[in-house]
């Protein structure tokens, strides 16, 4: 047995004991690994369930197929070299795809016929598995610039195979681009040119070299693809401020030690420079030369990801979460109005939409008495998890300046401290908000939320009607519907759509949906829609045995609630970036392999090139054998 089956297996032990590659947990539904596709099921999600497994593999329903369309380090630039895991330079990989892919979008390329670009998210590195023999103690120059390199985003196009749903990257395509964490950013809204935001490289508080930690994101209606910085308090060292604090900034050295290679990342020598992370970056993908965004309007947090919606007279509202325990979740509803075409006066148009507009933060309630929800994840008296909700403002930004609603904090503080004008709004403390998705069908608002195993104990606040269980490990989703269906009302109903974990658990709940004919979930993240109104879901960081993975669930009618898994990753996998099309399913799998102790000499995932080769992030695309859509 190799090192690494070894590795893999040992974790599989330890971890998984309903995982054997075959058997789901109760086993006795349609819905279940061996079951026939349903017809019953909804439209979309007729196939047969993908059992619980801990396969280095990408896993997909009998009758699908899969490739990978593009890995870490494929050349997609004019003059970058092929990837070689032993010779890595910084120039070769800013030409290269780039490492730990989340958020996708595929959009349309008018004019290319079978070709679409594809815009990925470079969330993060994991030099243990990049750099053979690397010692976190001390990093070289070459292998931070190679990290830098591989943080950011990717725009590669890819073409379809006509007869498929096969996806092949077009390399040295000139609309091919990277970013990466010294490409040059403007800083937009209403923080931009605040003193919060000056450094001595950049006395106008305006230009910013780089993104980091690039989580998920979402594509605009004005055809520009948005980012969000999530875990950007990583890669600062030496924070002391409470502000640093209440984001999670450490006062001591990184982990990657960056700031020994630029004094930027050193809090305590450039104050300012962590201000100028954790926004919503805009990209035009269309344009290669265009300078990236990053707008402050949007508020300074983790942002887990940005999806855009518009209201019935064409203005912006961006849903946005805050990935950490007891953090908030966010909405903004822009104040211009978004102009169709495509010229270039209307494009830089658009291009200013989420600069002016009223950040709120949500607050819930519940309606059932405090006293019923026990924090077991029992359901209240009246059957549901349900209250009404309202969106608080907490600052205005306008063409003149900008207006805080929040006591005792300027607007700019507002913006670039948004985590502590939540705080004094009295925001609701939610189990980890991740991705936030509208549904195109019913504009109903589906908010994951991934687990708090802190919820409840110590001093921690208590389960609440909006996030019933204590140590909450499995997460749920919660569904929101705006008041009088209207994107920018300032209230809204929710009510749990999903109550995640093992069906047999009787803490779960799955709106309603008879539990033996569902497929079990845990840690739901990123969400997206399919063309039929069908909410699909990834998962990171499943405590359920099983590898992550990719799950569908209808949102509506009498299949309302029926789950069923898709895919399973490899090990050590998260499931991200998902993609539904009539006739492909895209994945992102990021951090294949990313198991305490694995290396490059140690691998505990050898995906997607087998024994003996490194093991490399990549995007997956799936479809139907018989050239069908998916799941009709
Ligand atoms: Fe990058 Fe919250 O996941
Ligand atoms: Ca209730
Ligand atoms: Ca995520």
């Amino acid at each position: 047995m190799s090192v690494a089956a070894a590795t893999a297996g040992s974790l599989g032990a330890g971890t998984a004991p309903a995982a054997a590659a075959s058997a789901g947990t109760s086993g006795k539904s349609a819905g279940k690994p061996g079951g026939k596709p349903a017809a019953t099921a909804a439209r979309g999600l007729r196939y047969s369930s993908v059992a619980p497994n801990t396969a280095d593999a990408v896993t997909v329903p009998d009758g699908y197929a899969q490739n990978v369309v593009i890995r870490w380090g494929e050349p997609i630039l004019r003059g970058a070299p092929a990837f070689d895991p032993e010779k890595q330079t910084a120039a070769a990989q800013a030409g290269q795809f780039g490492y730990n892919n989340d958020f996708l979008a595929l959009l349309p390329l008018p004019g290319e016929c079978d070709r679409q670009l594809l815009v990925a998210n470079h969330e993060y590195t994991d030099e243990v598995l990049m750099f053979r023999g690397y010692d976190p103690a001390n990093p070289t120059r070459q292998q931070v610039e190679v990290a830098w390199a591989a943080h950011g985003l990717g725009v590669v196009v890819v073409e379809e195979d006509r007869r498929t749903g096969k996806l092949t990257a077009v390399p040295r395509h000139h609309l091919n681009r990277r970013v990466t964490a010294t490409t040059e950013f403007r800083l937009t809204g209403p923080a931009a040119g605040s003193a919060l935001l000056k450094t001595s490289a950049d006395p106008t508080g305006t230009k910013v070299l780089g993104t980091l930690n690039n989580c998920s994101g979402g594509t605009t209606p004005w055809g520009t693809t948005l980012h969000g910085e999530e875990n950007f308090n990583q890669y600062f060292a030496h924070g002391g401020r409470a502000t640093d604090k209440r984001y999670g900034i450490g006062t001591g050295a990184t982990e990657r030690k960056w700031e020994r290679f630029d004094e930027r990342f050193d809090v305590a020598r450039e104050p300012n420079e962590v201000h100028r992370f954790g926004y919503v970056v805009e990209l035009d993908p269309y344009d290669p030369a265009s300078t990236p965004r990053k707008h402050t309007a949007l508020g300074r947090f983790k942002h887990e990801a940005a999806t855009v919606r518009l209201t019935d007279d064409g203005r912006p509202v961006v849903y946005s979460g805050d990935d950490e325990r007891f953090d908030y979740f966010y909405k903004f509803v822009g104040s211009k109005r978004m102009k169709k075409g495509s010229g270039r006066a209307v494009r830089e148009h658009n291009l200013s939409l989420l600069d002016e507009g009223t950040l709120y933060v949500a607050r819930l309630t519940g309606d059932s008495p405090a006293i019923e929800i026990d924090g077991t994840g029992k359901l209240p008296a009246d059957g549901e998890f349900d209250g009404s909700g309202e969106w608080i403002p907490l600052a205005t930004a306008t063409a003149k300046g900008a207006v805080s609603h929040v006591e005792g904090m300027s607007a700019e503080e507002v913006f670039v401290f948004t985590r502590l004008a939540g705080d004094k709004a009295g925001a609701t403390k939610m189990d980890r908000p991740e991705d936030i998705q509208p549904s195109p069908v019913t504009g109903k608002v589906y908010v994951a939320l991934t687990n708090n195993t802190n919820r409840g104990v110590g001093a921690n606040a208590k389960a609440d009607e909006a996030n019933p269980r204590n140590a909450n490990k499995h997460g749920h989703i919660l569904e929101l519907t705006e008041r009088r269906g209207r994107p920018e009302s300032t209230s809204f109903a929710w009510s749990l759509f999903l109550v995640a974990g093992d069906p047999d658990d009787p803490a779960t709940y799955f709106a309603g949906f008879p539990k033996d004919d569902v497929s079990p979930i845990s840690c739901p993240d990123n969400v997206a829609f399919d063309p039929h109104g069908n909410l699909w879901i990834s998962t990171d960081g499943s405590q359920l045995g099983s590898h992550d993975g990719l799950f569908g669930v209808a949102t509506r009618g009498s299949r309302r609630g029926e789950l069923k898994q898709f895919l399973t990753v490899p090990t050590g996998a998260e499931t991200c970036g998902p993609v539904i099309q009539d006739r492909r399913v895209l994945v992102a799998v990021q951090h294949p392999g990313e198991v305490d102790g694995a290396t490059v000499d140690r691998p505990a995932s050898t995906w997607p090139d087998g024994p003996g080769k490194i093991v490399r992030p990549a995007v997956v695309a799936v479809w139907r054998k018989d050239g069908r859509d998916i799941g009709v």
